[in-house]
């Protein structure tokens, strides 16, 4: 069995890619760790304890940072407000209710007989288990960098006892979606994805460039999800409502498109990854229009360590078949 640790700000991506995980015999969650980030921490262990709920198992989930390193947060819920908040250079960071739902799963009204969340916090229980299991933990990031940033000033140590970092974050193309410039959980925390980029961890990136190019679900893909007649499909699927009207209003097309899940995907099954390179990644942390930036060093004209396996194109055909297999 391969061990699994997952970080998430759990929104309606998280969702289903916590469902993936929960779903592969192969793979045993030690924990989910939440942050927040698309929704408040409250909220985004709510969200969690659901999807959890929703395939009848029992994995523990620790409550993590209700607020990135340095900056204030934020709740923001309309599209209009958020676009503001970023053109005004705010060093404040915000939530992404505009996009995944006031309640992060689409506000239709899921809700969770669990209530349960763990004592322990996420730090102590992402650096005692990491200790435990040296060299064994897939770690999957799937929201901001927060968390894992404290468990690094917790016990540096874990940078190097960590098997592989899967992060969800910044985009190897240049292309932002929260600023020109930024990927959200980036941008969120840009000093806690800077201290992790730059802790040695073994990190493969991949950015939200993968989820629109090979991980953008239309009418046909939405299709054959329902004509699965699965409780777990169409539970991905419902979660995505908010996200759905947006994408209609962004790119004018019924569809949505899943970050989370193609990097889960990614770390359940590396020969999703078609081209990746060793490079060096910079987190630009400084407050304007560039805050949250991954430079990607494709020359490395810097002559820095290559410190991240940066994913350039993945197989839609396998995620999709992923998908279909596991939520089946
Ligand atoms: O930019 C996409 C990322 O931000 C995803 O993780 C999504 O859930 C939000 O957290
Ligand atoms: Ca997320």
């Amino acid at each position: 069995m391969k061990k699994f640790i997952i970080d998430a700000d759990t929104g309606s991506d998280d969702a289903v890619a916590i469902l993936l995980a929960l779903q592969d015999p192969q793979v045993d969650v030690l924990g989910i760790t939440v942050v927040s980030g698309n929704v408040p921490l409250q909220q985004g262990i709510i969200n969690t304890l659901s999807t959890i709920e929703a395939t009848e198992q029992n994995i523990k989930v620790y409550a993590g940072a209700h607020k990135p390193l340095v900056r204030d947060y934020i709740e923001i819920h309309s599209l209009s407000d958020f676009t503001e908040h970023v053109k005004s250079l705010s060093p404040v960071s915000a939530s992404a209710q505009s996009v995944h739902g006031i309640d992060g799963m689409g506000d239709i009204g899921i809700t969770s007989k669990f209530s349960e969340y763990e004592e322990k916090n996420a730090i102590d229980f992402l650096v005692e288990t990491i200790n435990k299991n040296p060299d064994e933990i897939t770690l999957v990031t799937l929201g901001p960098l927060t968390n894992i940033a404290l468990a690094l000033e917790k016990d540096p140590s874990i940078s190097t006892k960590i098997k592989h970092c899967y992060v969800m974050g910044g985009t190897s193309d240049g292309t932002g979606n929260v600023s020109a410039a930024a990927e959200f959980n980036i941008w969120v925390d840009p000093e806690a994805a800077k201290r992790v980029f730059d802790s040695g961890l073994k990190i493969t990136m991949v950015g939200w460039d993968n989820s629109y190019k090979y991980a953008m679900l239309k009418e046909d893909e939405i299709k054959k999800l329902r004509a699965l007649n699965s409780k777990l499909a169409d539970f991905s699927v419902d979660i995505q409502k908010v996200l759905i009207n947006l994408t209609k209003e962004w790119y004018d097309f019924y569809g949505f498109d899943l970050p989370d899940p193609i990097t889960m995907a990614i770390a359940l099954d590396n020969s999703i990854i078609e081209e990746s390179q060793d490079l060096h990644v910079i987190i630009d942390t400084r407050d304007g229009i560039t805050r949250g930036q991954t430079i990607v060093d494709y020359f490395n004209v810097e002559n820095k360590n290559k410190n991240t396996r940066v994913v350039t194109k993945s197989s839609n055909k396998k995620f999709m078949n992923m998908l279909m297999d596991l939520l089946s």
